[in-house]
């Protein structure tokens, strides 16, 4: 017994060095909501490796320190409350549902636009009570980190790095018109196969749809250039006392941890510093509670239907929702429906509310046919994952993306949640039940998921524990961050052999017109010699 001990002992042991081969220290600057949820999964496993994390923490949602889990926490003390998160969290959900569907483009695009002039005042706090706060910079310059982990979708993180001369990991799923992949982090995006993340549109696009990508990329291009670049390039250069952009500084991030892979995204050309690790927080199903395994069992050989729109949509209009339930009434199978809103009256008996569920081990349960979502990326890789059908109604973000490509993968059906009627859902519904098709493809995209070499979640890992050993990954930059728009394009190679065959041309013409005007002069001389003759 004692001896089972000792060895057991030691065994841990050796498992804490293999861990702490090396032990770094980790800052990170997240974002909240899904984006902290996937972010966590990350944390938690650098933590068991060995490593120190410590999280910059504003006021947020999910991002929750009470729970038992070793990270340390430094509080930003900025000046605005979690309600106004929360305020702007609603109005964003108010805008995608109700107001943007109903407006023409460029007058959504205006209502955006003043939205994220609104979110860019409140970002600006936040950082400056960061940056400008020299006592809580002293701290962290103190710590001496090894690396910072960044979520680029709240400005800054990357600035704080620069300030503290500390290399530092983006881990991102998309931004607005893949400005910051394209710009900063110069992944090459052509759009004449790569659809914009707004669009929509397949890598396979016909006349008309390539104008429309060609068209969307120039928009976000000028469109973010003009309104919300031009803002954050001159805080970046002020609090940096140089010259510089936004894009720059974002630029010099040593990794990008991509959250998508080839099971959702269209194959599309990469860089070395790029790692597309989407699915990494995917894990098998536990035991469902008792409760929810006893309603589970009680539908028989008819499953059950998964039906959350997220953790953001909390409540609906009480008719979308009235709608949504008399749907659900119609089907043979249960339903379980994460919705904390009021119980609606259409409510069938096959329906069940529940204020949470566990997601990932209800989608992994063999009963469940069908997931109902709005397409946030972490719900749709636990589909994936276990091989769920889909039917998708998408809101904002990349929302709409994700589930155009699961319809274009004939995984899912998609239903549009401002026009949509109960029949629509309900045929929706029924159809991806009970077309085998649909089953099909969803464990054909499963299998790709399963069969990596590496698995998501240890490649992420790796490479943030790659910057600390080597402080960096510089020998994985390629050289298009040095050069200008005109030399990426090489415009000014083209240009110089375009003038180069100008002028050879222009020489060799001038030639032949010499040599011929020579040749008919002569001949013209001996023809008058010969008239004169005659
Ligand atoms: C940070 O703030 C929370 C309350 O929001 C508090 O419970 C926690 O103790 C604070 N942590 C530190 C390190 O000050
Ligand atoms: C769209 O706007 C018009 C005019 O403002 C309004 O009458 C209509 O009800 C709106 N439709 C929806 C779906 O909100
Ligand atoms: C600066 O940061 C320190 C340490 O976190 C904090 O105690 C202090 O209140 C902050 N100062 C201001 C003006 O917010
Ligand atoms: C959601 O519920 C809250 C409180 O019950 C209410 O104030 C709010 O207007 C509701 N939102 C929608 C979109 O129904």
């Amino acid at each position: 017994m004692v001896s089972e001990k000792w060895v057991g002992a030691v065994f841990l042991l050796q498992l804490c060095w293999a861990g702490c081969g090396f032990c770094g220290k980790v800052l990170v600057w997240p974002c909240d909501m899904s984006h902290w949820l996937n972010l966590k999964t990350i944390l938690e496993e650098i933590t068991a490796r060995g490593h120190e994390v410590t999280v910059l923490k504003f006021p947020s949602f999910i991002i929750d320190q009470s729970k038992q889990f070793p990270l340390h926490f430094e509080n930003i003390s900025v000046s605005y409350e979690r309600e106004i998160a929360e305020d702007h969290l609603n109005k964003m959900v108010n805008l995608a549902v109700n107001v943007i569907p109903n407006q023409s483009l460029w007058k959504a695009a205006r209502t955006l636009q003043d939205f994220f002039l609104q979110l860019t005042g409140i970002f600006e706090g936040l950082c400056r009570s960061v940056l400008y706060n020299q006592t809580f910079m002293n701290k962290l310059r103190d710590a001496k980190y090894d690396v910072v982990v960044i979520d680029p979708v709240i400005p800054c993180g990357e600035l704080v790095a620069e300030v503290l001369q500390v290399p530092f990991v983006n881990t991102l799923r998309f931004s607005m018109g893949y400005i910051m992949e394209k710009h900063c982090g110069q992944l090459p995006t052509p759009p004449s196969y790569v659809p914009d993340v707004m669009s929509e549109l397949a890598d396979h696009m016909t006349f008309t749809e390539r104008v429309k990508n060609m068209m969307l990329s120039l928009f976000f291009d000028f469109w973010l250039q003009q309104y919300d670049l031009a803002f954050w390039d001159q805080f970046y250069s002020e609090t940096l006392g140089r010259p510089t952009t936004f894009c720059k500084t974002v630029g010099k991030a040593e990794i990008w941890l991509i959250r998508t892979y080839w099971d959702i995204e269209y194959p599309r050309p990469y860089l070395p510093n790029f790692e597309f690790v989407g699915g990494l927080h995917c894990k098998p199903a536990k035991p469902l509670p008792k409760e929810i395994e006893e309603f589970v069992q009680s539908s028989g050989e008819h499953g059950v239907v998964v039906f959350s729109l997220g953790s953001v949509v909390k409540n609906l209009t009480e008719e979308k929702a009235n709608l949504i339930a008399s749907a659900l009434a119609q089907i043979p199978q249960k339903v379980l429906w994460r919705y904390s809103g009021k119980k609606p009256a259409t409510l069938g008996s096959n329906t069940r509310l529940f204020n949470w569920i566990p997601q990932n081990d209800l989608l992994g349960h063999p009963k469940t046919k069908a997931f109902i979502t709005h397409g946030g990326t972490n719900g749709i890789y636990e589909a994936i994952y276990h091989g769920v059908p889909m039917v998708g109604v998408p809101m904002f973000a990349d929302q709409p993306y994700n589930i155009a490509h699961m319809e274009a993968k004939g995984a899912a059906v998609k239903v549009s949640v401002s026009t949509m009627t109960s029949a629509d859902l309900l045929s929706a519904v029924r159809a991806v039940v009970n077309e085998p098709s649909y089953k099909e493809n969803a464990m054909r995209l499963s299998r790709i998921h399963h069969d990596q070499p590496v698995k998501p979640l240890a490649r992420a890992v790796f490479w943030i524990e790659f910057v600390m050993r080597h402080k960096g990954a510089k020998h994985l930059r390629v050289a298009a961050h040095d050069l200008s728009w005109v030399q990426y394009h090489s415009l000014d190679v083209i240009g110089f052999l375009l003038a180069c065959f100008v002028i050879l041309t222009f020489i060799i013409t001038k030639c032949c017109l010499f040599v011929c005007q020579k040749c008919c002069m002569k001949q013209r001389k001996k023809r008058d010699t010969r008239k004169k003759k005659n």
